[in-house]
């Protein structure tokens, strides 16, 4: 969705088109359609000059999401662009490697599958989809086991951390779950198991551990939740689950930390999500959730349709989808392999550490993201009185990066962190050359006039923020005020991350 800011029929509503003038000898409506056609070659143009103006994707160090991948695998998905997914009988062989893709995929995570069964799962658009479908079956069998037992079942809730990604968030808003999060404090920045099981109460539906929190990359503690949840489950005769959200750390944990134990091996794991289009090393617009066993995931969610040939079972939120997405992702499990996934995790980590020792070298930076987890360096200024991590960021993307600064949700919102996401595309010498950018960044804004010689008119502004105009009144400097117009600005920040943030 696009919420759009344009006043019509002001001047800018036309594009003008320099280098296709030799096609085109009007200037297009930007936000109507055009009456007429136009030749192939000037509509080419016109897009192609005006996406030259966008970001460079190899740059964007704060996404998660794949940016490059081979050519071969390039053509097969260009190959297969015009194949809906869901006509599963025309395209059968599609349908095949998607269930391929999830019998790999539940193997990856130790699901209990016996030789001559198949492994429950779906492709969806991304993690997001995975986890409103895993979402919406822990809904139904806490509601299903509700009614048999003759409870009520209209108050659902979730327990996760306050630093769950936004599509949690979604997934409450959309199907009325309550969500509980477990507030986080400074120096803890997941979900403690503890405080988690303490949350939850008979009308917990699940409670969502993260494998690889999108802030700062660390695995949260699921062995340890298991453990609580199962004698919290002994006690009080319910049967509270547990799902793992690993959008990042599915395509890293089995690769990198075997023996650590998050997975299905877990009794109380039901289900588990993990974005194909991040470390699993597709371009966008794939993720998978994969159940335990068939009992999870409850009948009356799967949809059978049969105008398209046979008959269809289907559990996604949208119907049609292209199937580039699928095919790449099953390029990339036979062309690498378990050796080929695990050299590209264990060089990621190494360039990684690369870049967080090179940050420590600075003296300016502490680091916060952990040594195990998702390969990314989460760092925070040591010294925040002279500059912020948002000049920083903004700095920094005159040299075409683009790093994201945010802080962290409750109770931890004093902390601000800069981001770097090290992906199969961010070489040994990239890094080293973002760290000469870093220190040239550092130079530049030591140079300009520091936040404590500015404060007067930094507060000023951020009181004429907060309280409107001159007209208003003369500016009251107390303390008070002061607090309220740093609290409101640190707030903007907070909700940018709940609705821009970084993915
Ligand atoms: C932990 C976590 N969960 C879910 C998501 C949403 O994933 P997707 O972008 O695949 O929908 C993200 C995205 O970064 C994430 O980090």
């Amino acid at each position: 969705m696009v919420v759009s800011t344009t006043t019509p029929g002001s001047d800018d509503a036309a594009l003008h088109c320099t280098f296709a003038s030799r096609y085109v000898r009007t200037a297009l409506p930007r936000y109507k359609m055009p009456e007429n056609s136009i030749p192939k070659e000037a509509a080419y143009q016109i897009i192609s000059d005006e996406l030259m103006l966008d970001g460079n994707p190899r740059l964007n160090l704060a996404s998660f999401v794949t940016t490059w991948m081979e050519p071969e695998v390039d053509k097969l998905m260009m190959d297969s662009i015009s194949k809906n997914y869901v006509d599963m009988d025309e395209y059968p062989v599609t349908t095949e490697l998607q269930n391929r893709c999830v019998n790999m995929i539940a193997g990856l995570f130790n699901a209990p599958v016996g030789e001559h069964q198949t492994a429950v799962g779906v492709g969806t658009v991304g993690s997001s989809e995975a986890i409103m479908l895993a979402g919406l079956a822990f809904k139904r069998r806490w509601q299903n086991r509700r009614k048999a037992e003759g409870k009520p079942c209209d108050k659902p809730n979730i327990v996760t951390g306050a630093n769950v990604q936004v599509c949690w968030e979604k997934f409450a808003r959309y199907f009325e779950v309550e969500l509980k999060e477990v507030k986080l404090r400074e120096g803890y920045y997941v979900m403690d198991p503890v405080k988690a099981a303490e949350m939850v109460d008979e009308n917990t539906i699940c409670v969502a551990a993260i494998l690889g929190s999108t802030l700062t990359g660390e695995f949260e503690d699921v062995k340890t939740l298991n453990d609580l949840l199962t004698e919290k489950n002994k006690e009080t005769g319910w049967d509270t689950p547990i799902h793992v959200d690993a959008a990042s750390g599915g395509f890293i944990a089995p690769f990198l930390y075997p023996d650590l134990v998050w997975d299905f091996r877990l009794p109380l794991v039901k289900s588990i999500n993990v974005s194909g289009h991040k470390y699993g090393l597709v371009y966008a617009g794939v993720g998978w959730v994969v159940w335990r066993a068939k009992e999870d995931l409850p009948d009356e969610l799967i949809f059978h349709i049969n105008y398209l040939g046979s008959d269809q079972p289907t559990f996604t939120l949208n119907f049609s989808k292209g199937s580039s997405q699928i095919i790449a992702q099953y390029y990339q499990f036979i062309r690498l392999g378990f050796e080929g996934y695990k050299d590209i995790m264990e060089n990621c980590m190494q360039n990684a550490k690369a870049l967080k020792e090179g940050l420590e070298k600075t003296g300016r930076f502490e680091i916060v993201s952990k040594d195990v987890g998702v390969p990314l360096v989460a760092f925070a200024l040591k010294d925040s009185s002279q500059h912020t991590v948002f000049e920083i960021a903004e700095t920094l993307r005159k040299f075409g990066w683009i790093v994201p600064a945010y802080t962290m949700p409750a109770d931890a919102e004093h902390i601000a962190v800069l981001r770097v996401v090290i992906r199969e595309d961010f070489s040994f010498s990239l890094a080293e050359r973002l760290l000469a950018d870093i220190e040239k960044v550092l130079k530049e804004v030591d140079d300009r006039p520091s936040r404590s010689s500015t404060k007067a008119a930094q507060v000023t502004a951020l009181l004429d923020e907060t309280k409107g105009s001159e007209a208003d009144g003369p500016v009251v400097k107390s303390v008070k005020h002061i607090e309220e117009g740093v609290t409101s600005y640190w707030k903007k920040f907070v909700d940018r991350k709940k609705t821009n943030g970084p993915c």
